[in-house]
């Protein structure tokens, strides 16, 4: 029988104050990679793993994304009499079906955990993708479809993987492997941004999660944790307490923390050398940067 995840919750109620100023007025989500917002990429890989209801959970100041994710009749027509079809064509598939998008109020930053947990009820007892749209993947098969196939053989809960120097890893969840199979891990336990020299492995958790309902019942008794945020790591570590089966997933790919103004910067000059249009301007501008004594200055 094939394991169906049909929903998946984006947490996006952060307040992204390390991109402030543009922050104060947009949300981080609608910062834009080349020509895309972030959230754009988030949702097209969840429809390439056949997720069809997408639930985001916001806060106050987010409704630039609401917006984002509605039909623009008027700009649809204005192209149309253009005759810009292909224009039309990327605009039409921002829109999302009536009823496939849900909106659900933070009304406290407590956490990622609690961001996942205040989705629940439209959860309801099903297994569930979590994405988190700063971690933008760039992938021959998106991130979550890999993990989706996978989970087939699997089930249990699932957390994207990658390995992190030793210094970063206490800005991650990172995993405690009992045993590595490859490009899975089966995991006996996971700690959330451990302090530094104390990370049980260099394996570190990525913005992707395949998880049971099981775990938004964890989530209703889970206390504080690191950072004094109620955190998805220690919900998911207690599913192990319980003997129930956790798997990290090494996915094929490169990440980009697009949280951070580098990682954002990085992704930009990735995703800009990997359009076809942009190309071959791009790559003579970087080059000619590049052989610039002193050009970063
Ligand atoms: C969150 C998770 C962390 C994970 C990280 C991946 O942390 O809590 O376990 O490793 O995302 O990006 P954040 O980056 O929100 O602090």
């Amino acid at each position: 029988m094939k394991r169906r995840v049909t929903k998946a919750i984006f947490p996006v109620a952060g307040l992204g104050t390390r991109f402030l100023p543009a922050t104060k007025s947009i949300p981080k989500e609608i910062m834009t990679l080349v020509d895309r917002p972030l959230i754009q990429y988030a949702i097209d890989e969840a429809r390439a793993a056949g997720i069809k209801e997408f639930i985001f959970v916001t806060s106050r100041g987010k409704g630039a994304l609401e917006d984002y994710f509605d039909h623009a009749p008027e700009l649809e027509a204005s192209l149309r009499k253009k005759g810009k079809d292909e224009l039309l064509e990327v605009l039409q598939n921002t829109n999302m079906d009536s009823g496939a998008i849900a909106y659900i109020r933070q009304h406290r930053a407590l956490g990622l955990g609690h961001a996942v947990w205040c989705a629940r009820r439209l959860i309801a007892n099903e297994p569930f993708a979590v994405i988190l749209p700063d971690d933008v993947i760039a992938a021959e098969t998106p991130c979550l479809e890999q993990m989706v196939e996978a989970y087939q053989e699997t089930g249990g809960c699932m957390v994207a993987a990658m390995e992190v120097p030793p210094e970063a890893a206490s800005s991650y969840g990172v995993l405690d492997v009992k045993e590595d199979l490859g490009s899975m891990v089966s995991i006996k336990g996971m700690v959330e941004k451990p302090a530094p020299g104390t990370a049980p492995s260099n394996l570190a958790v990525i913005g992707r999660y395949i998880l049971t309902p099981k775990v938004l019942q964890n989530l209703n008794r889970i206390r504080s944790g690191a950072g004094g945020e109620i955190q998805l790591t220690d919900a998911i570590a207690e599913e192990i307490r319980n003997d129930r089966d956790v798997f990290g997933f090494r996915f094929r790919g490169e990440r980009f923390d697009c949280g951070s103004k580098a990682g954002f910067l990085q992704a930009t000059v990735s995703f800009g050398l990997a359009r076809e249009e942009l190309r071959d301007e791009f790559a003579q501008y970087l080059r000619e940067m590049i052989a610039l004594p002193n050009a970063a200055q």
